[in-house]
């Protein structure tokens, strides 16, 4: 495993190492701090699109393993625009040990991989966010104990998010279902990728347009924001579209008892989630948010190390 970039190219068996090493670094830091694995190294981080969690988890994720990041905005390096990309991916890797990018088109963050001659980790594209998914793996196998044969239902937009958890479940052998619109599914190579992953591994992916009927019998309910970042021109479109695929406590009373409750955050409170479910005792979103950074840990100890 060279890049990061999605998780249909990683096998398996990557995955479940990438989550077993996310663990021991977490229990490792929680015991007094991390082996300073990375000392002298440097993450560049790229970013096209505004973050919290993805640009603060990466940079401190460093900090911890001894290294040091360098944060480059919207303004400062014009990717694509004030430079070509491949311009940009073999200047920067002469500097720094390994990029993680934030874009809007998934094919500039491949580009950029292809004329890297570092490590390339997606923090987020509007194709996939693998990161994210890596995180919340780590989550729900700290609060159940085990992933294998668990259900995970997604009520909302079929794109980033969405097509990053279902890849993940699919590896993890959590079985996935995702209610939609019609016209937001998750996209067709996404949901072939998924299905094969998750025939392997003895999962099953559904997807429909109820919200009650994806999250029924499901140990897991998850949404995203109806407007992603880059979709703000349709935001009044899409809310009208969306507006039946609330997470509430009754949709939520539509799963199993015991459910837990994920947001990857930036939630926006009364659209898509209420105060109530978020702030509820189900839920495990801060939690999550948490783990962003402990699962990166791992993925740049791979990576860079
Ligand atoms: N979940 C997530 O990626 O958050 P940010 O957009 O704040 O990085
Ligand atoms: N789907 C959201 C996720 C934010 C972390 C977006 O792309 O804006």
């Amino acid at each position: 495993m060279k890049h990061f970039l999605e998780l249909a190219s990683c096998s398996t068996g990557e995955l479940h190492a990438l989550l077993e090493s996310a663990m021991r670094l977490k229990a490792d830091w929680q015991a007094g701090g991390n082996e300073p694995v990375l000392r002298g190294k440097t993450l560049g981080m790229i970013f096209q699109k505004p973050s919290l969690r993805t640009r603060v988890s990466f940079e401190m994720a460093m900090k911890h393993l001894g290294g040091g990041a360098i944060m480059l905005g919207p303004q400062e390096i014009g990717l694509g625009v004030r430079e070509s990309i491949p311009d940009v991916a073999r200047v920067l890797s002469s500097y720094v040990d390994g990029i993680m990018a934030r874009v809007y088109d998934h094919a500039d963050v491949v580009e950029l991989a292809a004329h890297s001659s570092v490590p390339v980790i997606n923090g987020l594209s509007d194709g996939y966010h693998p990161c994210q998914a890596l995180g919340d793996m780590l989550t729900i196998q700290e609060h159940f104990g085990a992933l294998d044969g668990l259900r995970l239902a997604f009520v909302g937009d079929g794109n980033n998010v969405a097509a990053s958890v279902a890849l993940a479940c699919a590896h993890f052998g959590v079985s996935f279902s995702i209610a939609t619109p019609e016209g937001y599914e998750m996209q067709r190579p996404v949901r072939e990728q998924a299905f094969g992953i998750a025939g392997r591994n003895g999962s099953v992916l559904e997807m429909c347009t109820r919200p009650q009927l994806a999250v029924a019998e499901a140990d897991v309910v998850y949404t995203d924001t109806w407007v992603s970042m880059g979709q703000e021109a349709e935001a009044a479109e899409r809310a009208s579209e969306f507006d039946a695929y609330q997470v509430n406590e009754e949709l939520l009373s539509a799963a199993k008892p015991k459910a837990i409750v994920m947001h990857c955050l930036p939630a926006h409170r009364g659209d898509e989630i209420t105060d109530a479910v978020m702030d509820g005792p189900q839920s495990r979103i801060f939690e999550q948010a948490e783990n962003r950074l402990h699962a990166q840990k791992a993925i740049l100890a791979r990576l860079l190390k």
